[in-house]
């Protein structure tokens, strides 16, 4: 239990490059397992073109300073515009940190929010219940387990007619204690696959649209991980994610005639959710090295806290449910509420300081922003390149 007590430390101790505690060991999440349309006026791109503008607004900010002030890029926006009503399409907005940062969003009407949910009446009821008004809000489906259904999904909205500004990759799914893996609808392990590639598929088929959007300042933000970063405590807590050199990734994570891990050991459910964050990251700094320079589109990446209470650790055992947010509010303080996690995304969406391109945020205990340092297999730039080399093929890009 001591060991699992620490276990459950260390997830909050950020940035504590050399402190791995070498006792700990078994899989753990953040160290902690205990045993092993809005209709837009926009629908055409005639009627797109007669939206007027005027003088920008300036946008409502967020309280928290900024500790490190970001160079302005050329996403800067000193237009003499004002804002039309922004469109973000976030993936699993049906819960947790998906749905509050659609909540923070839509709260200032500045918003529309593209609710891309693989369960349409899950995410239609979590909007209602979180207070989301009808104008500010729809719900598209989108299952990232399947490479069909995410080019449906993009076919659908490029049919809709409606701008892209944002893409906030947010969706994961995170498997504990699993033992034996499962498969997304293309025979690939499901965590890598669906967090990594079935994200990876979505932003490249967005891009374009992406390119084409007049808003100010666009976006494409790929949820990260403190599991993924091994310069941290938290990181170092077995089983590490670590690529290797990602043979499995190679075969196809098939579990046929490749394994169904990335770097090619025998699966293990933790280590494939902390893996397959390492690649959002990596993908993230990629898309910033190939895009930035050419379309002005800000790449991000964050951790947005520990947010103990959401269903991210459904499949943790129930012991693990129950003490995990406790020990992280009262022990560890190290715990953020959904509300205050979707307020940090948010403001990575939006906020006009948040526009320097190739970062991952992080937040301080005073909920200040700061461009926090990846380790070094997650800032790897032959890792990154690899790894979208090797996923374009997965996908049927290359
Ligand atoms: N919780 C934390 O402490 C923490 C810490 C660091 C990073 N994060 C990251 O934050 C992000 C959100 O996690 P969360 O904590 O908010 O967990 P969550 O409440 O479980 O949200 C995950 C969302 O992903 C959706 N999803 C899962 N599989 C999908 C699929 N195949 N297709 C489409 N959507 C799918 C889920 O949909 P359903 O509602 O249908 O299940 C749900 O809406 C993840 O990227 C996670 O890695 C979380």
């Amino acid at each position: 239990m001591a060991l699992q007590a620490t276990s459950f430390f260390v997830h909050n101790l950020v940035n504590l490059p050399g402190k791995t505690n070498a006792t700990l060991k078994d899989s753990t999440f953040l160290g902690g397992s205990l045993t092993d349309h809005r209709k837009l006026d926009l629908g055409s791109s005639a009627s797109r073109s007669k939206i007027e503008f005027t003088r920008r607004k300036v946008y409502k900010t967020q309280s928290v300073a900024t500790t490190s002030t970001p160079p302005v890029t050329r996403a800067a926006p000193e237009e003499k515009k004002t804002l039309r009503k922004g469109t973000v399409i976030i993936t699993g907005a049906s819960s947790g940190l998906g749905l509050a940062t659609a909540k923070a969003l839509a709260e200032t009407g500045k918003w529309h929010v593209i609710m891309a949910c693989r369960d349409f009446l899950k995410a239609e009821r979590a909007a209602k219940s979180a207070g989301i008004s009808k104008e500010n809000y729809t719900v598209m489906h989108l299952d990232l387990a399947s490479f069909d259904s995410v080019r449906q999904f993009v076919a659908n909205f490029k049919q809709s007619g409606q701008p892209l500004d944002v893409l906030v990759c947010n969706a994961a799914v995170y498997q504990p204690t699993a033992k034996e893996p499962t498969f997304t609808a293309d025979g690939i392990e499901l965590s890598v696959g669906t967090n990594h590639l079935g994200h990876f598929l979505l932003s490249r088929l967005l891009l374009d649209d992406m390119k084409k959007s007049d808003y100010p300042s666009k976006r494409l933000i790929i949820v990260g991980s403190i599991t993924g970063n091994t310069n941290t405590l938290a990181g170092n807590v077995p089983p590490k994610a670590s690529l290797g050199d990602m043979r499995g990734l190679a075969g196809g994570l098939n579990g046929l005639n490749s394994s169904t891990m990335i770097d090619g050991g025998k699966f293990d459910g933790a280590k494939a959710y902390k893996d397959s964050k390492i690649c959002n990251m990596l993908t993230m700094q990629e898309f910033h090295r190939r895009y930035h320079e050419e379309t002005g589109i800000t790449f991000a990446s964050l951790y947005p806290g520990c947010i103990a209470t959401t269903g991210l650790f459904r499949e943790h055992i129930p012991l693990f449910r129950l003490l995990f947010p406790p020990f992280q509010k009262f022990i560890t303080k190290g715990y953020v509420s959904e509300e205050e996690s979707g307020k940090r995304l948010a403001q990575v969406v939006s906020d006009p300081s948040l526009t320097k391109s190739g970062v991952y945020w992080s937040w301080n205990k005073d909920s200040a922003s700061f461009e926090n340092q990846l380790s070094e297999e997650a800032s790897d730039v032959s890792k990154a390149r690899k790894v979208w080399e090797i996923s374009e093929k997965i996908v049927g890009l290359a």
